[in-house]
């Protein structure tokens, strides 16, 4: 089992740079399997996760290969429409395949793992969508057996929630219908919109990503192309939170900060400079950083679940109290207990977490529990006094291209051992 080596205290400086979104790049990779022909995505991540959905890829028939940044996925001879159990169990966002393959194949098989690190995993909505498109899903012991007797028909659905991965499915699967869909509370993330973007360059015909309304006209066929994926805004707020909790300034590179509205804020009422230009964010930390009133993870445009964990870290050493509640998801405060063994004093009363400012924190032997819960640690043992050693390194990996490499560059000290 992998670890991670942290000598706390030291100065960043310099410029760091964003991979591929994450949550961009997976939905992309699905959404390969509806396009005839190559596709070409750049920019996207050498993370476990973009493995995973590499190998499902490949495990349906199609020819995938990776170049640098660049995955290259053709799809002639796709000829699958089963997901293996153990595909499914390795990644629980491959549920967003289940509509691509509809869409493709008229057929899927997958399994549905539910729960995870976060909790229990829904996917009532994930269903509910696809049969108002004409899906006959059978759901039996975490098995989804799907067809599309009469083909997908567009259908007018209004989601109870915006569920991204919800949102997600809707869209590949009404990409090649017959006629027009229309969602209502669809999810504004920007991941959707990068989606879209996409899915309209291979052919397809999709107004309104972005905003809680889209409208997809269902086309007959869509064939491949050369795509960028977009920047990773949650690794862009880890590295803000690296320049924050160890009082540096970052230059951080190949961001939007757009898709960072409801998160700068936050990062200047903690009293760090921030200048987003065009394609960089500044951030400067100088002054020992001061308590955030209330922070309310939102659907997007909101403050985001997964910087949740990552504001974390410089919380813990800011003068005064900060509460944050987390509204998405039942139990990601997984990382809180680990903090609270570095010295933090976070106490927490259901989706309230109260954290009060302590000088400093100290290293200590920590796991990480989920993807950003791992990274809030890596922080953590940057900002704090002494020997940090973090576990269960492969949650963090399924997040971040090399997340020692890259801080490391910038002046912290991180070994993987
Ligand atoms: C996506 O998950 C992201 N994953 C998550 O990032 C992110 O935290 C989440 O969106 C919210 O922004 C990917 O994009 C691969 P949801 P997703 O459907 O699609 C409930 C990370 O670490 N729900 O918007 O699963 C659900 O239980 C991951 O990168 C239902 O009740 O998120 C949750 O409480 C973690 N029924 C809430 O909605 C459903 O059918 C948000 O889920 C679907 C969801």
């Amino acid at each position: 089992m992998q670890r991670l080596k942290i000598e706390g205290g030291r100065k960043l400086s310099g410029e760091i740079c964003v991979h591929g979104a994450k949550n961009a790049a997976l939905p992309l990779l699905a959404a390969c399997v509806l396009a005839k022909g190559e596709t070409v995505l750049h920019n996207c991540p050498k993370l476990s996760d973009s493995y995973a959905a590499l190998r499902i890829l490949s495990c349906l028939g199609c020819r995938c290969k990776r170049e640098g940044d660049t995955a290259i996925v053709n799809t002639d001879a796709l000829a699958g429409f089963d997901v293996p159990d153990d595909l499914m169990r390795e990644m629980r966002s491959s549920i967003v395949f289940l509509g691509a393959i509809l869409g493709r194949c008229g057929r899927c098989k997958l399994s549905f793992p539910g729960g995870c690190e976060l909790g229990p995993r829904p996917i009532d909505l994930h269903i509910k969508a696809l049969r108002k498109l004409g899906a006959v899903i059978k759901e039996e012991y975490g098995l989804l057996d799907c067809e599309v007797p009469s083909g997908l028909r567009g259908s007018r659905i209004s989601l109870s929630f915006p569920s991204v991965g919800a949102t997600e499915n809707i869209i590949l699967a009404a990409s090649t219908a017959k006629g027009e869909t229309v969602i209502e509370n669809a999810a504004r993330e920007p991941e959707i919109a990068d989606l879209a973007g996409f899915l309209n360059k291979c052919g397809a015909r999709i107004k309104g990503a972005g905003t809680s309304r889209i409208v997809i006209a269902g086309v007959d066929e869509l064939f491949g192309c050369e795509y960028n994926v977009m920047p990773d805004r949650i690794v862009a707020c880890t590295y803000m939170s690296a320049a924050a909790v160890t009082g540096s300034e970052l230059n951080i590179k190949k961001v939007n900060y757009h898709d960072l509205t409801s998160v700068i804020p936050v990062f200047e009422e903690m009293g760090c400079t921030v200048f987003p230009f065009s394609d960089n964010i500044y951030i400067s930390a100088k002054k020992r950083l001061s308590a955030v009133k209330n922070v309310r993870t939102m659907p997007y445009p909101g403050f985001p679940t997964d910087a949740q964990a990552i504001l974390m870290p410089p919380l813990c050493t800011a003068q005064g109290t900060s509460v944050i509640v987390e509204n998405i998801f039942e139990s990601r405060y997984r990382h809180i207990d680990e903090l609270c063994r570095m010295g933090a004093r976070i106490k927490t009363e259901g989706r309230v977490a109260v954290i009060e400012g302590v000088k400093t924190l100290y290293g200590a032997n920590v796991m990480a529990t989920d993807l950003r819960g791992g990274a809030a640690l890596v922080l953590a043992g940057m900002g704090a006094q002494g020997e940090t050693i973090v576990s269960n390194v492969k949650y963090i990996d399924r997040g971040y291209e090399s997340i020692e490499t890259d801080l490391t560059k910038v002046g912290a000290s991180i070994v993987r051992i």
